[in-house]
């Protein structure tokens, strides 16, 4: 089968499009044909070797976390999972990844594709929506009637944080760039506004708020700030740099670092059916083109989420 791999650390050009032995499904593995798989900022950590502490990887591998498709071949003591089915998965980052005709994945990671979209749009949604759950609902614990800052809400994690934050019953304040304006107010944020002018203070957009979630990397006097856009005793939660606590006014502070859990998946693939979150895909493109796309991540030329379609 054709595999995009790259066999040592460094930039886009160490990413090859190479013939690779398709894969066999041990016990609890499922083997999927992959539909579809989409780039995330982490792809690009994960290439460049800055991760290669903290997330050990063995080379030659196969980068995509994301995977939309369909259930080709079972492993042993796999249950509640069909061949022929639609899937997603957020894939184990240490192991082979989505940019290839197949991929093993633990049947844990499994969850049915959402119905209501085409397969390949499915692929926008597992890592990014597993972060805004975990950052919305674990993280932030955000509940009906919270006032919340989504910073950074234009972008693949946010736009699914402030639909999900409108969803639970929230009182959302939406900023990012005005080119994402229409969109956010679309998914029914109460209030959208442009970059924050850090320097102005936190009554210049209405707060303090009770919770803050940030997905902007910021310097970390940036992050410094954030912290007064906090109300006593709520939190600040971030999927881009830790957001310092105020201990005497009991702010905390919590960062994301994803997991994948196809229960969680299953609930996010429902609302998505429900017609209660919408997936942003700014751009399809072939994983036969994936240095082009690191290429352009690393420049930020990426026009946002962008699908990384099958060979
Ligand atoms: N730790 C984890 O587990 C985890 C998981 C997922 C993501 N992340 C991280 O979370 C961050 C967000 O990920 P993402 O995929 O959502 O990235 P993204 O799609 O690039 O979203 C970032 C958004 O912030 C906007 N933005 C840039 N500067 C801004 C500013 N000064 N004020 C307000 N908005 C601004 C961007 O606008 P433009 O469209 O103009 O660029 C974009 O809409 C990344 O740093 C990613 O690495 C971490």
């Amino acid at each position: 089968m054709k595999a995009m791999r790259f066999h040592e650390f460094g930039g886009a050009d160490v990413l090859r499009y190479e013939d690779v032995e398709r894969p066999r499904p041990g016990a609890g593995q499922v083997l999927v044909q992959v539909a579809a798989t989409s780039f995330n900022p982490v792809d690009d950590h994960i290439r460049a070797g800055a991760l290669a502490k903290m997330l050990p990887i063995t080379l030659p591998y196969v980068p995509g976390i994301d995977l939309a498709g369909t259930v080709a071949e079972l492993g042993p003591k796999v249950e509640g999972v069909q061949v022929g089915d639609r899937v997603v998965a957020m894939l184990p980052l240490d192991s082979a990844g989505g940019a290839a005709e197949y991929v093993l994945v633990p049947a844990a990671s499994l969850a049915p594709a959402p119905g209501s979209i085409e397969l390949v749009e499915a692929a926008a949604l597992p890592l990014t929506g597993l972060a805004a759950w975990q950052t919305a609902f674990e993280l932030a614990a955000l509940a009906p009637g919270q006032s919340v800052l989504v910073n950074g809400a234009g972008g693949a994690v946010g736009s699914l944080v402030v639909q999900l934050a409108v969803d639970a019953g929230a009182h959302v304040s939406a900023v990012d760039v005005p080119g994402h304006a229409d969109r956010l107010r679309s998914y029914g944020a109460h209030r959208v506004l442009g970059p924050l002018d850090l320097a102005a203070g936190p009554a210049a957009v209405g707060g303090p708020f009770q919770a803050v979630v940030n997905h902007v990397r910021l310097p970390e006097e940036g992050l410094a700030r954030l912290t007064d856009y906090v109300a006593d005793g709520g939190v600040a939660a971030s999927t881009a740099g830790a957001v310092p606590e105020a201990h005497g006014r009991g702010v905390r502070s919590a960062s994301l670092w994803v997991r994948s859990d196809g229960a969680q998946l299953s609930e996010l693939v429902a609302k998505v059916d429900a017609g209660r979150i919408r997936i942003h895909v700014a751009a399809h493109r072939p994983v036969s083109d994936l240095v082009g796309v690191h290429e352009d991540a690393g420049a930020g030329r990426l026009p946002g989420k962008t699908v990384l379609l099958a060979p």
